[in-house]
């Protein structure tokens, strides 16, 4: 695919802001011991809830950075949607055979971050990743759009294609063998994956740069949970 010419110097132009001199004071909460839920569930549930309330200005949510690792330990990370949680973990749906389906199946290992800046929080879960039962991936197939689900069966994701008539076609062979009120089946090779963590931390922004990091972390016991202050 032609591109076009690199500039003919790396600075950034004159336009460019300095990273350097971005700089905000976080000042807004405090995240005490005695202030968590007793379950990093229950705490995810109400971190989720001031996020999810209009007028906090915290956009989509539910979108999460999701980080995986080849099986030799090369990390990549990128943004998906949270579609569910609950004790057993996080739940988000996607194409079995992109890059992170791939890695998830050779590497079980991987990381949600949720930035949820505007309310000067983020929550970092660590654990491994399994898929989800494929009644479960189907019940939520089921509720998405016409439109998404067509998409899913369209997007070979993380495949290199020639261009958008690629999509637009097969978009129009599928939207064909499956007209408006057909149902449309679940790829086989698109479902749901969950993290299921051994630990989920709520970092809460504080001055100076000493914020709060409260983690939950599973102890060898299944069911039990310690929580662990972590410095800034
Ligand atoms: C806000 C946002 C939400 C996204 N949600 C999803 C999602 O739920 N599932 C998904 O597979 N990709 C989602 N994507 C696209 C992914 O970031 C990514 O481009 C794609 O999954 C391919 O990733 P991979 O090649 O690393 O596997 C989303 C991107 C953005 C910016």
């Amino acid at each position: 695919m032609p591109h076009p010419d690199p500039p003919a110097s790396d600075e950034a132009g004159p336009d460019a802001p300095d990273p350097a001199g971005l700089r905000q004071s976080y000042q807004t909460g405090r995240l005490e011991p005695d202030q968590l839920a007793a379950t990093w569930v229950e705490q995810f549930a109400r971190w989720f809830a001031d996020a999810t309330t209009p007028g906090t200005g915290v956009p989509e949510a539910n979108a999460t950075v999701f980080a995986t690792a080849s099986a030799d330990g090369r990390p990549s990370a990128r943004t998906v949607l949270l579609k569910g949680f609950d004790q057993r973990g996080f739940v988000i749906y996607t194409n079995y055979t992109s890059r992170k389906g791939r890695e998830a199946a050779e590497n079980p290992f991987g990381s949600l971050v949720f930035p949820w800046y505007a309310l000067e929080r983020q929550v970092v879960a660590i654990g491994t990743v399994e898929r989800v039962s494929r009644a479960e991936t189907e019940r939520y197939f089921a509720s998405r759009p016409r439109g998404s689900q067509l998409g899913a069966w369209v997007s070979h994701q993380s495949q290199i294609i020639e261009s958008r008539d690629v999509l637009a076609a097969r978009d129009a062979e599928l939207a064909a063998r499956w007209p408006t009120g057909t149902p449309v089946p679940t790829p086989p090779f698109w479902g749901g994956l969950r993290l299921v963590p051994d630990t989920v931390e709520f970092w809460q922004g504080r001055t100076n740069r000493l914020h709060d990091r409260l983690r939950y972390r599973r102890a060898c016991a299944a069911d039990r949970w310690i929580v662990e202050r972590l410095s800034p």
